[in-house]
Protein backbone atom coordinates (compact mmCIF):
# COMPACT_ATOMS: atom_id res chain seq x y z
CA UNK A 1 0.00 0.00 0.00
CA UNK A 2 0.96 3.36 -0.75
CA UNK A 3 2.60 5.94 2.29
CA UNK A 4 -0.80 8.04 1.67
CA UNK A 5 -3.01 4.99 1.28
CA UNK A 6 -5.24 5.72 4.65
CA UNK A 7 -8.36 6.96 3.13
CA UNK A 8 -8.43 4.90 0.51
CA UNK A 9 -10.45 1.62 0.44
CA UNK A 10 -8.77 -0.49 -2.19
CA UNK A 11 -5.94 0.09 -3.86
CA UNK A 12 -5.21 2.04 -7.39
CA UNK A 13 -5.33 -0.39 -10.63
CA UNK A 14 -1.94 -2.01 -11.29
CA UNK A 15 -1.70 -0.34 -14.72
CA UNK A 16 -2.92 3.06 -13.46
CA UNK A 17 -0.24 2.92 -10.72
CA UNK A 18 2.68 2.10 -13.80
CA UNK A 19 0.84 4.74 -15.48
CA UNK A 20 1.16 7.22 -12.98
CA UNK A 21 4.85 6.15 -11.75
CA UNK A 22 7.71 8.36 -12.41
CA UNK A 23 10.42 6.16 -10.45
CA UNK A 24 11.95 5.43 -13.73
CA UNK A 25 12.45 8.91 -14.21
CA UNK A 26 13.33 10.85 -11.02
CA UNK A 27 15.27 7.86 -9.77
CA UNK A 28 17.96 9.97 -11.10
CA UNK A 29 17.18 12.85 -8.34
CA UNK A 30 18.08 9.83 -5.38
CA UNK A 31 21.28 11.92 -4.22
CA UNK A 32 19.43 15.42 -4.16
CA UNK A 33 16.46 13.88 -1.98
CA UNK A 34 18.10 12.63 0.37
CA UNK A 35 20.32 15.89 0.57
CA UNK A 36 17.25 17.35 0.91
CA UNK A 37 15.95 14.87 3.25
CA UNK A 38 18.77 15.33 5.47
CA UNK A 39 18.79 19.25 5.72
CA UNK A 40 15.02 19.03 6.16
CA UNK A 41 15.63 16.67 9.70
CA UNK A 42 18.61 18.80 11.22
CA UNK A 43 16.51 21.96 10.64
CA UNK A 44 12.88 19.87 12.48
CA UNK A 45 15.37 18.95 15.27
CA UNK A 46 16.91 22.60 15.67
CA UNK A 47 13.11 23.51 15.46
CA UNK A 48 12.46 21.25 18.70
CA UNK A 49 9.52 19.62 16.01
CA UNK A 50 11.87 16.03 16.23
CA UNK A 51 14.41 15.46 19.10
CA UNK A 52 17.71 15.05 17.71
CA UNK A 53 18.07 11.06 18.04
CA UNK A 54 15.38 10.60 15.41
CA UNK A 55 17.24 13.44 13.15
CA UNK A 56 20.22 11.43 13.65
CA UNK A 57 18.71 8.51 12.98
CA UNK A 58 17.30 9.52 10.03
CA UNK A 59 20.85 11.07 8.67
CA UNK A 60 22.66 7.56 9.41
CA UNK A 61 19.63 5.90 7.98
CA UNK A 62 19.70 8.20 4.59
CA UNK A 63 23.22 7.71 4.61
CA UNK A 64 22.86 4.16 4.50
CA UNK A 65 19.93 4.25 1.82
CA UNK A 66 22.65 6.59 -0.42
CA UNK A 67 25.39 4.45 -0.01
CA UNK A 68 23.22 1.10 -1.26
CA UNK A 69 22.01 2.92 -4.28
CA UNK A 70 24.99 4.31 -5.38
CA UNK A 71 26.68 0.60 -4.83
CA UNK A 72 23.68 -0.63 -7.08
CA UNK A 73 22.22 -2.38 -4.11
CA UNK A 74 19.68 -0.97 -3.47
CA UNK A 75 16.24 -2.63 -5.19
CA UNK A 76 14.10 0.00 -6.45
CA UNK A 77 10.44 -1.57 -5.78
CA UNK A 78 7.96 -1.08 -8.60
CA UNK A 79 5.12 -0.53 -6.44
CA UNK A 80 6.98 2.92 -5.10
CA UNK A 81 5.24 6.31 -7.14
CA UNK A 82 8.37 7.97 -6.87
CA UNK A 83 12.06 8.34 -5.79
CA UNK A 84 10.50 10.19 -2.41
CA UNK A 85 8.05 7.73 -1.80
CA UNK A 86 10.71 5.03 -2.43
CA UNK A 87 13.40 6.09 -0.22
CA UNK A 88 11.14 7.39 2.38
CA UNK A 89 9.68 3.68 2.46
CA UNK A 90 12.81 1.69 2.84
CA UNK A 91 13.28 4.60 5.49
CA UNK A 92 10.89 3.82 7.81
CA UNK A 93 11.78 -0.09 7.21
CA UNK A 94 15.20 0.40 8.04
CA UNK A 95 14.69 2.86 11.38
CA UNK A 96 10.92 2.43 11.98
CA UNK A 97 8.92 5.88 13.58
CA UNK A 98 11.74 7.69 13.40
CA UNK A 99 12.00 7.58 9.46
CA UNK A 100 8.00 7.76 9.90
CA UNK A 101 8.34 11.69 11.28
CA UNK A 102 10.90 12.83 8.70
CA UNK A 103 7.68 14.40 6.50
CA UNK A 104 6.85 16.47 8.89
CA UNK A 105 6.04 19.98 8.10
CA UNK A 106 6.86 18.96 4.36
CA UNK A 107 4.80 17.99 0.90
CA UNK A 108 6.05 16.29 -2.15
CA UNK A 109 5.38 19.15 -3.52
CA UNK A 110 8.15 21.18 -1.89
CA UNK A 111 10.19 18.08 -2.29
CA UNK A 112 10.36 17.87 -5.45
CA UNK A 113 10.42 21.17 -6.27
CA UNK A 114 13.74 21.13 -4.20
CA UNK A 115 15.12 18.26 -5.33
CA UNK A 116 14.73 19.24 -8.85
CA UNK A 117 16.27 22.90 -8.42
CA UNK A 118 19.19 20.78 -6.49
CA UNK A 119 19.87 18.40 -9.81
CA UNK A 120 19.30 20.91 -11.99
CA UNK A 121 22.07 23.96 -10.85
CA UNK A 122 24.38 20.86 -10.77
CA UNK A 123 23.86 19.94 -14.46
CA UNK A 124 23.81 23.15 -15.56
CA UNK A 125 27.78 23.49 -14.05
CA UNK A 126 27.98 20.54 -15.96
CA UNK A 127 26.80 21.98 -18.97
CA UNK A 128 29.02 25.24 -18.64
CA UNK A 129 32.18 22.87 -18.08
CA UNK A 130 30.90 21.04 -21.54
CA UNK A 131 30.59 24.81 -23.12
CA UNK A 132 34.29 25.28 -22.36
CA UNK A 133 35.39 22.88 -24.00
CA UNK A 134 34.08 23.01 -26.92
CA UNK A 135 35.11 26.57 -26.68
CA UNK A 136 38.70 25.39 -26.13
CA UNK A 137 38.64 22.94 -28.82
CA UNK A 138 37.40 26.05 -31.57
CA UNK A 139 39.64 28.47 -29.81
CA UNK A 140 42.64 25.88 -30.60
CA UNK A 141 41.33 25.31 -34.13
CA UNK A 142 41.47 29.15 -34.80
CA UNK A 143 44.56 29.96 -33.36
CA UNK A 144 46.44 27.03 -35.49
CA UNK A 145 45.41 28.60 -38.51
CA UNK A 146 45.25 32.19 -38.15
CA UNK A 147 46.81 32.40 -41.71
CA UNK A 148 44.52 30.56 -43.81
CA UNK A 149 41.73 32.37 -46.09
CA UNK A 150 38.41 30.54 -47.29
CA UNK A 151 35.78 32.20 -49.26
CA UNK A 152 33.27 33.88 -47.06
CA UNK A 153 29.65 33.16 -47.97
CA UNK A 154 26.37 35.36 -48.28
CA UNK A 155 23.39 33.41 -50.00
CA UNK A 156 25.68 30.45 -49.76
CA UNK A 157 27.39 32.22 -53.00
CA UNK A 158 30.88 33.11 -52.44
CA UNK A 159 30.71 36.79 -51.25
CA UNK A 160 34.58 37.95 -50.10
CA UNK A 161 37.15 36.25 -48.27
CA UNK A 162 37.65 35.74 -44.85
CA UNK A 163 40.00 34.13 -42.39
CA UNK A 164 39.08 30.73 -41.44
CA UNK A 165 40.22 31.49 -37.88
CA UNK A 166 37.39 34.47 -38.07
CA UNK A 167 34.61 32.13 -39.36
CA UNK A 168 35.54 29.89 -36.42
CA UNK A 169 35.71 32.74 -34.08
CA UNK A 170 32.02 33.66 -34.70
CA UNK A 171 31.11 30.12 -33.65
CA UNK A 172 33.32 31.03 -30.16
CA UNK A 173 31.05 34.11 -29.66
CA UNK A 174 27.66 32.39 -30.02
CA UNK A 175 29.27 29.54 -27.35
CA UNK A 176 30.00 32.12 -25.51
CA UNK A 177 26.61 34.03 -25.41
CA UNK A 178 25.27 30.06 -24.41
CA UNK A 179 27.41 30.02 -21.48
CA UNK A 180 25.57 33.01 -20.28
CA UNK A 181 21.95 31.39 -20.95
CA UNK A 182 22.94 28.42 -18.85
CA UNK A 183 24.54 30.66 -16.07
CA UNK A 184 21.68 32.30 -15.88
CA UNK A 185 19.49 29.22 -16.25
CA UNK A 186 21.53 27.76 -13.22
CA UNK A 187 20.81 31.23 -10.93
CA UNK A 188 16.81 30.59 -11.76
CA UNK A 189 17.18 27.22 -10.38
CA UNK A 190 19.14 28.28 -7.20
CA UNK A 191 15.96 29.21 -4.93
CA UNK A 192 15.16 27.33 -1.93
CA UNK A 193 11.08 25.67 -2.37
CA UNK A 194 11.73 23.76 0.56
CA UNK A 195 9.04 24.86 3.98
CA UNK A 196 6.90 25.63 1.21
CA UNK A 197 4.95 22.44 1.95
CA UNK A 198 2.10 21.55 -0.18
CA UNK A 199 1.12 24.69 -1.60
CA UNK A 200 0.24 27.03 1.75
CA UNK A 201 3.21 26.95 4.37
CA UNK A 202 2.99 24.86 7.31
CA UNK A 203 2.06 25.34 11.42
CA UNK A 204 5.76 23.75 12.50
CA UNK A 205 8.24 26.28 13.11
CA UNK A 206 10.30 26.03 10.52
CA UNK A 207 13.68 27.81 9.70
CA UNK A 208 13.56 28.04 6.09
CA UNK A 209 16.71 29.93 6.33
CA UNK A 210 18.71 26.93 7.67
CA UNK A 211 17.66 24.74 5.14
CA UNK A 212 18.58 27.50 2.38
CA UNK A 213 21.65 27.59 3.71
CA UNK A 214 22.64 23.37 4.64
CA UNK A 215 21.26 23.14 0.32
CA UNK A 216 23.71 26.10 -0.97
CA UNK A 217 20.37 28.06 -2.55
CA UNK A 218 21.19 31.41 -2.78
CA UNK A 219 17.78 32.20 -1.40
CA UNK A 220 14.21 31.22 -0.01
CA UNK A 221 11.41 31.44 -2.38
CA UNK A 222 8.90 33.98 -0.71
CA UNK A 223 5.75 33.00 -2.06
CA UNK A 224 4.93 28.72 -1.09
CA UNK A 225 2.70 29.01 -4.23
CA UNK A 226 5.16 30.27 -6.39
CA UNK A 227 7.55 27.61 -4.67
CA UNK A 228 5.83 24.39 -5.53
CA UNK A 229 4.49 25.51 -8.99
CA UNK A 230 7.09 27.64 -10.37
CA UNK A 231 9.37 25.10 -13.38
CA UNK A 232 10.43 28.44 -15.35
CA UNK A 233 13.89 27.39 -14.40
CA UNK A 234 13.90 24.26 -16.49
CA UNK A 235 12.27 26.30 -18.97
CA UNK A 236 15.07 28.27 -18.61
CA UNK A 237 17.63 25.80 -18.90
CA UNK A 238 16.01 23.97 -22.15
CA UNK A 239 16.33 27.39 -23.96
CA UNK A 240 19.68 27.52 -23.07
CA UNK A 241 19.85 24.08 -24.43
CA UNK A 242 18.31 24.59 -27.23
CA UNK A 243 19.78 27.67 -28.72
CA UNK A 244 23.43 26.24 -28.17
CA UNK A 245 22.01 23.05 -30.26
CA UNK A 246 21.09 25.21 -32.76
CA UNK A 247 24.33 26.88 -32.95
CA UNK A 248 25.72 23.34 -33.02
CA UNK A 249 23.46 22.02 -35.84
CA UNK A 250 24.82 25.42 -37.62
CA UNK A 251 28.10 24.26 -37.37
CA UNK A 252 27.55 20.32 -37.87
CA UNK A 253 26.20 21.94 -41.04
CA UNK A 254 29.06 23.82 -42.17
CA UNK A 255 31.44 20.98 -40.97
CA UNK A 256 29.06 18.29 -42.87
CA UNK A 257 29.41 20.45 -46.27
CA UNK A 258 33.34 21.27 -46.28
CA UNK A 259 33.96 17.45 -45.84
CA UNK A 260 31.88 16.92 -49.00
CA UNK A 261 34.41 16.28 -52.05
CA UNK A 262 32.72 19.26 -53.58
CA UNK A 263 34.61 21.79 -50.91
CA UNK A 264 36.71 19.27 -49.43
CA UNK A 265 37.68 22.20 -46.97
CA UNK A 266 38.58 19.78 -43.76
CA UNK A 267 38.98 16.05 -43.17
CA UNK A 268 37.49 14.61 -40.33
CA UNK A 269 39.21 12.13 -38.30
CA UNK A 270 38.07 8.29 -38.57
CA UNK A 271 38.01 8.42 -34.96
CA UNK A 272 34.55 11.36 -35.54
CA UNK A 273 33.51 9.63 -38.90
CA UNK A 274 31.70 5.82 -40.11
CA UNK A 275 31.52 3.58 -43.16
CA UNK A 276 28.92 1.80 -45.07
CA UNK A 277 27.45 -0.96 -45.02
CA UNK A 278 27.03 -1.97 -48.87
CA UNK A 279 29.66 1.07 -50.33
CA UNK A 280 33.31 0.42 -49.12
CA UNK A 281 34.32 3.73 -50.30
CA UNK A 282 32.46 5.73 -48.02
CA UNK A 283 33.43 8.04 -44.73
CA UNK A 284 30.38 9.58 -43.40
CA UNK A 285 30.31 12.29 -40.98
CA UNK A 286 27.52 10.52 -39.53
CA UNK A 287 28.36 12.91 -36.03
CA UNK A 288 27.60 15.94 -37.12
CA UNK A 289 24.66 14.53 -38.55
CA UNK A 290 23.32 12.90 -35.19
CA UNK A 291 23.86 16.21 -33.39
CA UNK A 292 22.55 18.49 -35.87
CA UNK A 293 19.35 15.44 -35.82
CA UNK A 294 19.74 15.78 -31.72
CA UNK A 295 19.51 19.59 -31.73
CA UNK A 296 15.84 18.77 -32.55
CA UNK A 297 14.95 16.61 -29.55
CA UNK A 298 16.07 19.08 -27.37
CA UNK A 299 13.94 22.00 -29.10
CA UNK A 300 10.99 19.35 -28.50
CA UNK A 301 11.72 18.85 -25.10
CA UNK A 302 11.25 22.29 -24.39
CA UNK A 303 8.30 23.11 -26.41
CA UNK A 304 6.62 19.69 -24.71
CA UNK A 305 7.19 21.61 -21.21
CA UNK A 306 5.87 24.95 -22.69
CA UNK A 307 2.78 22.92 -23.47
CA UNK A 308 2.63 21.09 -20.31
CA UNK A 309 2.70 24.43 -18.19
CA UNK A 310 0.07 26.45 -20.08
CA UNK A 311 -2.93 27.27 -18.59
CA UNK A 312 -2.20 25.24 -15.28
CA UNK A 313 -3.54 26.45 -12.58
CA UNK A 314 -2.11 27.00 -9.02
CA UNK A 315 -0.30 25.43 -7.24
CA UNK A 316 0.99 21.49 -8.16
CA UNK A 317 -0.45 19.60 -10.39
CA UNK A 318 0.23 16.05 -11.46
CA UNK A 319 0.79 17.02 -14.64
CA UNK A 320 4.07 18.47 -13.64
CA UNK A 321 5.86 15.32 -13.32
CA UNK A 322 6.08 15.57 -16.67
CA UNK A 323 8.80 17.99 -16.52
CA UNK A 324 12.11 16.14 -15.57
CA UNK A 325 12.33 13.29 -18.39
CA UNK A 326 12.46 16.61 -21.35
CA UNK A 327 14.26 18.42 -18.80
CA UNK A 328 17.03 15.44 -18.09
CA UNK A 329 16.87 14.44 -21.63
CA UNK A 330 17.67 18.27 -22.96
CA UNK A 331 20.54 18.12 -20.41
CA UNK A 332 22.21 15.04 -21.26
CA UNK A 333 21.81 15.31 -25.26
CA UNK A 334 23.29 18.94 -25.11
CA UNK A 335 26.34 17.61 -22.53
CA UNK A 336 26.85 14.17 -25.21
CA UNK A 337 26.50 16.65 -28.22
CA UNK A 338 29.58 19.45 -26.57
CA UNK A 339 31.66 16.67 -26.01
CA UNK A 340 31.27 15.06 -29.67
CA UNK A 341 31.67 18.10 -31.22
CA UNK A 342 34.93 19.43 -29.10
CA UNK A 343 36.28 15.49 -30.41
CA UNK A 344 35.48 16.60 -33.63
CA UNK A 345 36.86 19.46 -33.76
CA UNK A 346 40.23 18.53 -32.31
CA UNK A 347 40.80 16.04 -34.98
CA UNK A 348 39.66 17.38 -38.13
CA UNK A 349 42.25 18.27 -40.71
CA UNK A 350 42.38 21.76 -42.44
CA UNK A 351 42.71 21.63 -46.18
CA UNK A 352 44.06 25.60 -46.51
CA UNK A 353 44.80 24.78 -50.28
CA UNK A 354 41.34 23.63 -50.82
CA UNK A 355 39.81 26.87 -49.16
CA UNK A 356 42.37 29.24 -50.74
CA UNK A 357 41.32 27.82 -54.20
CA UNK A 358 37.70 28.02 -53.68
CA UNK A 359 38.47 31.55 -52.43
CA UNK A 360 40.06 32.59 -55.88
CA UNK A 361 36.64 31.76 -57.91
CA UNK A 362 33.64 33.49 -57.44
CA UNK A 363 34.97 37.04 -58.19
CA UNK A 364 35.56 37.83 -54.12
CA UNK A 365 37.78 40.88 -54.89
CA UNK A 366 35.10 42.89 -56.36
CA UNK A 367 33.75 44.56 -53.57
CA UNK A 368 37.88 45.59 -53.11
CA UNK A 369 37.86 47.08 -57.23
CA UNK A 370 34.50 48.75 -56.63
CA UNK A 371 35.71 50.53 -53.31
CA UNK A 372 39.04 50.96 -55.73
CA UNK A 373 37.18 53.46 -57.35
CA UNK A 374 35.20 54.81 -54.76
CA UNK A 375 38.14 56.16 -53.21
CA UNK A 376 39.35 57.49 -55.82
CA UNK A 377 36.16 59.65 -56.52
CA UNK A 378 33.70 57.65 -58.43
CA UNK A 379 30.22 57.50 -56.17
CA UNK A 380 30.07 53.62 -54.99
CA UNK A 381 26.70 53.56 -56.70
CA UNK A 382 28.25 53.84 -60.07
CA UNK A 383 31.71 51.70 -58.91
CA UNK A 384 29.45 48.65 -58.08
CA UNK A 385 28.01 49.35 -61.72
CA UNK A 386 31.23 49.67 -63.49
CA UNK A 387 32.88 46.48 -62.01
CA UNK A 388 29.19 45.17 -62.26
CA UNK A 389 30.20 45.04 -65.71
CA UNK A 390 33.52 43.70 -64.97
CA UNK A 391 32.41 40.67 -63.33
CA UNK A 392 29.79 40.08 -67.02
CA UNK A 393 33.05 40.11 -69.31
CA UNK A 394 34.37 37.85 -66.85
CA UNK A 395 31.87 35.51 -67.31
CA UNK A 396 31.50 36.01 -71.11
CA UNK A 397 35.24 34.94 -71.42
CA UNK A 398 35.24 32.38 -68.49
CA UNK A 399 38.12 34.24 -67.04
CA UNK A 400 38.47 35.92 -63.23
CA UNK A 401 38.98 39.64 -62.88
CA UNK A 402 42.49 39.05 -62.27
CA UNK A 403 42.55 37.68 -66.14
CA UNK A 404 41.74 40.94 -67.15
CA UNK A 405 44.18 43.72 -68.57
CA UNK A 406 44.18 46.74 -67.41
CA UNK A 407 42.96 48.14 -71.00
CA UNK A 408 39.78 45.48 -69.80
CA UNK A 409 39.70 47.63 -67.06
CA UNK A 410 40.31 51.23 -68.34
CA UNK A 411 37.67 50.21 -71.33
CA UNK A 412 35.22 50.39 -68.27
CA UNK A 413 36.64 53.66 -66.34
CA UNK A 414 39.52 55.81 -66.95
CA UNK A 415 40.10 56.17 -63.21
CA UNK A 416 42.04 52.49 -63.27
CA UNK A 417 45.84 52.65 -62.94
CA UNK A 418 48.56 49.57 -62.76
CA UNK A 419 47.79 49.55 -58.82
CA UNK A 420 44.57 47.95 -59.47
CA UNK A 421 46.49 44.86 -59.05
CA UNK A 422 47.05 45.01 -55.50
CA UNK A 423 42.85 45.87 -55.38
CA UNK A 424 42.76 41.84 -56.10
CA UNK A 425 45.45 40.21 -53.77
CA UNK A 426 43.22 37.93 -51.90
CA UNK A 427 45.66 38.65 -48.85
CA UNK A 428 45.60 42.17 -49.24
CA UNK A 429 42.19 41.96 -49.06
CA UNK A 430 41.25 40.34 -46.20
CA UNK A 431 44.07 42.49 -44.07
CA UNK A 432 42.70 45.47 -45.46
CA UNK A 433 39.48 44.82 -43.57
CA UNK A 434 41.35 46.12 -39.86
CA UNK A 435 37.88 47.87 -38.65
CA UNK A 436 36.77 46.41 -35.26
CA UNK A 437 35.23 42.38 -35.16
CA UNK A 438 36.77 42.77 -39.08
CA UNK A 439 38.51 39.83 -40.89
CA UNK A 440 42.02 41.67 -41.08
CA UNK A 441 44.95 39.36 -39.73
CA UNK A 442 45.57 41.87 -37.30
CA UNK A 443 41.95 42.64 -36.17
CA UNK A 444 41.53 38.30 -35.56
CA UNK A 445 44.67 38.36 -33.87
CA UNK A 446 42.76 41.06 -31.28
CA UNK A 447 39.47 39.20 -31.05
CA UNK A 448 41.46 35.82 -30.76
CA UNK A 449 42.81 37.25 -27.28
CA UNK A 450 39.37 38.84 -26.54
CA UNK A 451 37.88 35.39 -27.15
CA UNK A 452 39.97 33.87 -24.72
CA UNK A 453 39.75 35.95 -22.24
CA UNK A 454 35.92 35.78 -22.37
CA UNK A 455 36.77 31.67 -21.54
CA UNK A 456 39.22 32.20 -18.86
CA UNK A 457 36.88 34.41 -17.02
CA UNK A 458 33.84 32.09 -17.85
CA UNK A 459 36.25 29.37 -16.67
CA UNK A 460 36.39 31.02 -13.54
CA UNK A 461 32.35 31.15 -13.08
CA UNK A 462 31.89 27.75 -14.03
CA UNK A 463 33.70 26.37 -11.35
CA UNK A 464 31.46 28.70 -8.73
N1 LIG B 1 6.37 12.37 -8.59
C1 LIG B 1 5.83 13.68 -8.39
C2 LIG B 1 6.42 14.65 -9.44
O1 LIG B 1 7.43 14.35 -9.99
C3 LIG B 1 6.17 14.18 -7.02
C4 LIG B 1 5.17 15.14 -6.45
C5 LIG B 1 3.88 14.48 -6.28
N2 LIG B 1 3.00 15.24 -5.44
C6 LIG B 1 1.72 14.88 -5.34
N3 LIG B 1 1.00 15.56 -4.55
N4 LIG B 1 1.22 13.94 -6.10
O2 LIG B 1 5.86 15.68 -9.72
Amino acid sequence: MALWSGRFEEGVSAFAHRFGASLPVDKALYAQDIQGSKAHAAMLAKAGVISSEDADAITAGLDGIEKDIRAGRFSFDINDEDIHMSIERELIARIGDAGARLHTGRSRNDQVATDTRLYMKERAGDLMAANLSLREALLAQAEAHKDVIMPGYTHMQHAQPVLFAHHLLAYTWMFARDFQRLAAARAAADANPLGSAALAGTTYPLDRTQTTEALGFAQAIPNSLDAVSDRDFLLDLMYAASVSCLHLSRLCEEIILWSTSEFGFITLSDAYSTGSSIMPQKKNPDFAELIRGKSGRVVGDLMALMMTLKSLPLAYNKDMQEDKEGAIDAADTLEDCCRCMAGMLQTMTVHPEAMLAQAKKGYLAATDVADYLAKRGVPFRKAHEIVGHLVLLCDKRGCDLDDLTLEDFQTESAVFEADIVDALDLRAIVDARTTYGGTATSAVEQQLAEAQAAFKADGARAVR
